[in-house]
């Protein structure tokens, strides 16, 4: 089963993945960008260097998620695997940032992953004080520069997203103890997966 951690930066996603894997016996983690070798190149073009207009980044980041999606995701799609990002993310941070519509950027996702989308979403919603709080202690990256604004709206533009494609989906509430969040996110993905 693939699931997928979706949500602005700083939310938590890579910390709930590593506790969730720890309690499954074949777990497979990755993540988006830089799940592959050339991802990982890929990664560093646009998070170091961050120059690209806004098409170009888009087509990196699609062309990532392609050889994520057959080198990692397709062929250990009877495994469970817990990957940090995917095309939710690919069309929310394109979408707001260059205003491009939500049919076209779904085309190019279905392009890219041979329609292979995560089975579950597990989405974490956080508030706008929270969020800022967590960005003035982290060193941003290219896109994190983008603000406050941007990141709200990408998250709302998530949240829109996962119902809109009627993915199954839990959303969680980043300030939440850790502990406890782990505890909700376990649950409800033990009950999807049987
Ligand atoms: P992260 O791995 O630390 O979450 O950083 C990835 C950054 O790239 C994050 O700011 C979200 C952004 N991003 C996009 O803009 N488009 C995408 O398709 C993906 C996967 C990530």
């Amino acid at each position: 089963m693939y699931i997928a951690f979706e949500g602005v930066d700083t939310v938590g996603k890579s910390t709930q993945i590593n506790r969730i894997a720890e309690r499954f016996a074949d777990v497979l983690v990755t993540r988006e960008p830089g799940g592959t070798p050339l991802g990982r190149k890929i990664r560093s073009i646009l998070l170091d260097e961050g120059d690209a207009l806004p098409r170009s980044e888009l087509l990196l980041f699609l062309a990532d998620r392609a050889e994520h999606t057959e080198r990692v995701i397709r062929p250990n799609l009877n495994r469970l695997i817990l990957s940090d990002r995917s095309f939710i993310s690919g069309i929310a941070y394109a979408h707001v940032y260059d205003n491009i519509e939500i049919d076209t950027l779904l085309q190019l996702n279905r392009f890219a992953t041979k329609n292979t989308f995560p089975e579950l979403i597990v989405l974490f919603r956080i508030e706008e004080d929270e969020l800022h709080r967590r960005m003035e202690q982290k060193k941003e990256d290219a896109i994190e520069t983008r603000g406050i604004g941007y990141m709200l709206e990408v998250q709302k533009t998530m949240i829109e997203l996962v119902d809109l494609l009627k993915i199954r989906h839990i959303i969680v509430d980043a300030a939440e103890p850790i502990e406890i969040l782990t505890e909700k996110i376990y649950s409800y993905i033990k009950d999807c997966y049987r």
